[in-house]
């Protein structure tokens, strides 16, 4: 049976920047060192007036389409993951095919197209769907297209405003994949929790501290579920592993107690022992506390280790290099991680090819999803055609009394009157409105 996965990927941000450093902590009256060191986030993408959620779909899924020589009769499928739709009816992948619809010939009226919804997870979910669909022998021959797009904001003064971003990551699925096939074997972590929701909101209600907390427990379920469905998660396995990214901050803490995890039992933990001793182990302790304690301060000095900082140097850090300047983007977050790993992989010329990533996905409400990468022999050319690093240069800087009208432009409760800080070139624009409330598009050339 042929591999099926990503055969291609393209990232569009929104064309704002809010330096979070220069410009945000300044006017919050907080130290810098916060974002950039605390949360390790340095900018906020936002979208301009004439951007949202379907623009950046379409615009991503133009460019890649272009690219890679596919036309509208090619695809079969159309699924956008999004937390941030605007209609509870008509799903944007319909906003979306009427885009591409006027740039390319022919029509998408053959394509099943829906929407997803699970929070940050739901972009991976609609990668598993593509898959099934695939796998079950649905596709005949189509490629399914799977946009994550999302304009993550939060109220004003929310202590996520930090964390807010906008921008989109198209994915086309389909047979002998160029960049990363699929396996079968997934984990998943999964509870009712109420961390983050947006009940009929379009800001969320955040617990932050919580949602952390939420986001780790779910992602060790995800982990030991892996393992009980058949993988081998020793960490050398794996040339790159790309988390959902709130802020790199998360990863961060994310990252040394998976390791502490998947050492346990193995020649990595035993070569450490004479530095820093076993891991302790639950049995060992009549005290649930106490058990915790050392669980604690082992993995404090687990994450001294010259083992573990070469092992997060080498899969974890590449994975935040488009992530410390964008924010948190949801759905696309994941996937922007992912396209981060291989961009710096292929940059510093690391052999990749037949190598396995070990991809993370998360979504508050709660659910962990984890899965293993096959990455595949095409996988650098097809990711040497990114124009992300220039997207991000030539972002608009905005000043905080411009950031602060363009979170209004794009709060639905608020009316507010602004020009565009940029001039749009090549590109789907929001048009106005019609008729019937639906929002309207066109192609700017
Ligand atoms: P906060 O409470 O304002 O920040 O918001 P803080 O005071 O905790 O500081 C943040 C970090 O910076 C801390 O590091 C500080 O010590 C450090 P830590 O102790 O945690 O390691 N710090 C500094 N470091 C260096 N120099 C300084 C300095 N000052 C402080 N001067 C919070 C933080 C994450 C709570 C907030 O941003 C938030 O609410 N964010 C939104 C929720 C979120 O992102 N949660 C993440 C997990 S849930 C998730 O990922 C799902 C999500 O994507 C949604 C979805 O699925 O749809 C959010």
């Amino acid at each position: 049976m042929n591999e099926v996965g990503i055969d291609g990927v393209e990232i569009r941000t929104g064309k704002l920047q809010l330096d979070l450093a220069e410009t945000f902590a300044p006017a919050q009256g907080e130290d810098p060192g916060k974002y950039t060191k605390g949360l390790g986030l340095r900018a906020s993408s936002l979208p301009d007036v004439y951007e949202d959620i379907v623009t950046m779909g379409a615009n991503a899924a133009h460019r890649l389409m272009e690219r890679k020589g596919v036309d509208l009769e090619d695809i079969g499928r159309i699924d956008v993951a999004t937390e941030s739709a605007f209609d509870k009816s008509k799903p944007v992948s319909t906003y979306v095919a009427g885009c591409l619809e006027q740039v390319f010939a022919g029509d998408l009226h053959h394509a099943n197209k829906g929407e997803r919804k699970f929070a940050c997870v739901s972009g991976t979910q609609a990668l598993d769907d593509a898959f099934n669909w695939i796998r079950a022998g649905r596709s005949r021959g189509r490629k399914a297209l799977v946009i994550a797009t999302d304009t993550a904001l939060y109220e004003r003064d929310d202590p996520g405003e930090a964390t807010q971003g906008a921008g989109a990551v198209a994915m086309l699925i389909d047979e002998d994949p160029d960049v990363a096939s699929f396996s079968t074997l997934q984990g998943y972590g999964s509870a009712d929790e109420t961390d983050f929701l947006k009940p009929n909101q379009q800001f969320p209600s955040v617990d932050g501290k919580r949602s952390m907390q939420v986001y780790l427990a779910r992602m060790r379920e995800a982990l030991e579920d892996l393992e009980t469905a058949g993988a081998d998660t020793h960490p050398d396995n794996f040339a790159l592993i790309p988390f959902h990214t709130p802020f790199p901050g998360m990863v961060k803490k994310a990252a040394v107690l998976g390791y502490r995890h998947c050492i346990r039992g193995t020649d990595i933990e035993a070569e450490i022992a004479d530095e820093i001793g076993r891991q302790p182990r639950p049995e060992a302790f009549d005290d649930g506390e106490a058990y915790l304690d050392a669980l604690k301060e082992y993995t404090d000095k687990l994450a001294e280790t010259t083992q573990y900082a070469e092992w997060y140097e080498r899969t974890v850090a590449p994975t935040l290099g488009i992530s410390e300047h964008v924010g948190n983007w949801y759905t696309g977050s994941v996937h922007i991680a992912r396209a981060a790993g291989l961009k710096a992989a292929a940059e510093d010329a690391r052999d990749l090819t037949g190598q396995q990533m070990l991809v993370a996905s998360y979504g508050s409400g709660a659910q962990a999803e984890i899965h293993a990468e096959t990455i595949q022999p095409g996988w650098a050319d097809e990711i040497s055609q990114l124009s992300i690093d220039e997207q991000i240069q030539n972002r608009y800087d905005l000043s905080f009394e411009e950031y602060e009208q363009i979170h209004d432009v794009h709060n639905h409760d608020a009316e507010t009157d602004l020009e565009p800080l940029t001039t749009p070139d090549g590109e789907f624009v929001f048009d106005g409105w019609g008729r019937m409330g639906e929002r309207k598009y066109t192609y700017v050339e």
